[in-house]
């Protein structure tokens, strides 16, 4: 039989429950495929960095890399200053754990309402490949003059062709396999970023000419936002960097019915890659039962579909499509017409029968 090891990262705010409802999925799928999910959890989050004063231990990373995937519900604390959980746990762990690729799906699933007029889940199925651990989140930069009137800022854009390179043809693979339409997008900014984006051009088209079968197109960020509302099923696969990247997929999430289905992983092809809703830890909803699970049962998915277990995966999808379909009123918190383990029940309910 096959066994797993999971690493659980429950986080904070409503991350716990999200992650609950998504570990009852999984269980339920293991169950029925025939696999096994040995779980770990760890404490990381405000919680823990509010007791101790460390973000996250020593040999943390490395403690990770054992495992086979991590599940992360969410980080992000209101008694922490912004900025401290997300770059010392979230980002670090992108960074340490070498996660170069952030995959996100944007797909509407049916019975969900779309904020575009006259779009339907036909029209929105695309994947954003972001690259995931350069460009403006390298974090290099300073202050020169710091809080002085000539206060100077520098936040630099690192690009190197290695980082690049495996990103580029990751997302090229992706869109193979995938096997949709074949059509790959670079998003860039190529008339102002002239030496970020031409060295991402140039290696997209170096990448290309072995993709004869995949159509490699280009278009400016900014054209994309626009395209996204106005003709979303343009799109099949997206590749673009991490600060672009983390900017349109939360316009993606959006068109697909916004935070509570949308989810993602930070993906590592050769190492440990980690699973999460790409929503936040969303405090004023703790422990109030009210916080839409599909997004984390999503990532699940992924998690799943990441670990081998391609035929769970689908179920997965099919189960929460069901109840997009026929049960939940509304994706918002607080508006689903029923509460958030009552989801998860549901869709583990509906893997047994799909
Ligand atoms: C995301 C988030 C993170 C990011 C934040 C919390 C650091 O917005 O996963 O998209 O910017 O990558
Ligand atoms: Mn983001």
């Amino acid at each position: 039989m096959n066994s797993y090891k999971i690493a659980v990262i429950p986080g904070d705010g409503t991350g716990p429950e999200v992650v609950r409802e998504g570990r009852k999925v999984l269980d339920a799928l293991a169950e029925k495929f025939n696999f096994k999910l040995d779980y770990t959890e760890f404490d990381y989050g405000g919680d823990r960095y509010l007791k101790t004063g460390e973000v996250l231990p020593k040999g943390a990373a490395d403690e990770l890399r054992g495992f086979n995937a991590i599940y992360l519900g969410a980080i992000g604390h209101p008694e922490v200053k912004p900025g401290i959980l997300e770059k010392g746990i979230l980002l670090r762990l992108r960074f340490e754990l070498d996660q170069y690729i952030n995959l996100r799906p944007v797909k509407l699933y049916p019975g969900v309402e779309c904020p575009l007029k006259d779009k339907g889940p036909e029209h929105i199925d695309f994947v954003v490949v972001r690259e995931n651990t350069e460009g403006l989140y390298a974090g290099s930069g300073g202050f020169l003059k710091k809080g002085t009137p000539d206060e100077v800022a520098v936040q630099e854009s690192i690009n190197t062709r290695k980082g690049v390179e495996r990103c580029v043809r990751y997302a090229f693979e992706y869109c193979k396999q995938r096997g949709r339409e074949r059509k790959l997008t670079l998003c860039g900014k190529t008339n102002v970023l002239t030496y970020a984006f031409d060295l991402w051009e140039r290696t997209f088209r170096a990448v290309a000419k072995e993709y004869s079968d995949i159509r490699a197109e280009y278009a400016h960020v900014d054209a994309i936002t626009m395209w996204f509302v106005k003709n979303p099923e343009w799109f099949d696969v997206i590749v673009t960097d991490n600060m672009f990247g983390d900017i349109i997929t939360d316009l993606g999430a959006m068109i697909q019915g916004g935070m509570g289905i949308a989810a993602g992983g930070n993906i590592n092809p050769e190492g440990v890659s980690m699973f999460e809703p790409i929503g936040g830890s969303a405090p004023k909803y703790t422990g109030k039962n009210v916080i839409n699970p599909l997004a984390a049962i999503c990532a699940g998915g992924m998690m799943l579909d990441y670990l081998g277990q391609k035929d769970a995966a689908n179920v997965l999808e099919r189960a929460v499509m069901e109840v997009t379909d026929k049960h939940i009123k509304d994706l918002g918190a607080g508006r689903m017409g029923m509460s958030t383990s009552e989801v998860g029940d549901l869709v583990a309910n509906y893997t047994q029968k799909v």
